[in-house]
């Protein structure tokens, strides 16, 4: 498998606290069948106020820390660093300045849990142009998405892609984020399944585990797929195949049908 969400890297985020525990998380990585993981510690707006270069020698640092102690504990995985970016007003200048592209292309871009910005469709389809394809960091946990769940159905049709956390079919992120990431599933709406792991114990991997819930539930082709083939593609900078939502239509009332087909509405209003 290929974790392509996680906060490995250590004291660099709310992910690992240490380099120990970085370590331990990565032999759990190995234990439970992942091969290759992308790392992608949080980018919000503070990180970068003074200037991108900040946050860039604060995840080398991190991430050296980690080379250093896996060779000492002759630990050795496939591993590279990207990001998982907060939308925030410099979006662009992220992208220019930093190496946040998975795959020279894909963008691992998370919302607030909150709020999304009204001009969404925008922002979505300013990044489609310039042939950035955003893969929307657990959408199933976003409130305003939650409550309707068609949202991430127009931004997949825009040109988003979807990845699930593990934990949130597994149960272990709520009810609520339970239910749409079932929905999403149910709608053929997730291309990707990530740990979002941070650390051993509250948010641990559950790669395995999810896995064979997505085997159990859905088939091995489909977690195949999240898991390892869509993945490995991302990393590649390849295109990956997507359904495109189908639009479901608003029912119409007896009412709406009577005005179709009076002359002027028929009276109604
Ligand atoms: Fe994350």
């Amino acid at each position: 498998m290929i974790d392509i969400h996680n906060h490995i890297i250590p004291g660099v985020d709310d992910g690992a606290k240490s380099v120990d525990i970085a370590l331990d998380m990565l032999r759990e990585a190995q234990r439970q069948g992942v091969r290759h993981l992308v790392l992608t510690p949080h980018l919000y707006e503070p990180d970068i106020l003074q200037g991108t270069q900040v946050w860039r020698e604060r995840i080398e640092q991190g991430s050296q820390k980690l080379f250093q102690a896996m060779q000492k504990a002759d630990l050795e995985m496939s591993l590279e660093v990207r990001a998982e970016v907060r939308y925030q007003e410099l979006l662009h200048k992220i992208i220019s300045d930093l190496d946040v592209l998975i795959g020279g292309r894909y963008l691992l871009l998370e919302f607030s849990f909150n709020f999304v910005p009204n001009r969404i469709e925008d922002i979505i389809y300013d990044l489609v142009i310039d042939g950035i394809t955003p893969i929307l960091a657990h959408p199933e946990r976003i409130v305003p998405w939650q409550n309707e769940p068609s949202k991430v159905l127009d931004l997949i049709r825009l040109g988003c892609l979807s990845q699930i956390d593990l934990g949130s079919v597994l149960g272990s992120l709520g009810k609520s984020s339970e239910k749409l990431a079932r929905y999403l599933l149910e709608e053929d709406a997730v291309h990707l399944a990530g740990s979002d792991s941070h650390n051993l114990t509250s948010r641990p991997l559950l790669a395995k585990p999810g896995y064979d819930w997505l085997c159990d539930n859905y088939g091995q082709g489909l977690a195949d797929k999240l898991l390892i083939e869509n993945p490995e593609r991302i990393i590649r900078g390849e295109e990956i195949e997507i359904i495109i939502p189908r639009v479901h239509e608003m029912p119409v009332s007896w009412r709406d049908k009577v005005k179709q087909w009076l002359p002027f509405n028929g009276g109604f209003r």
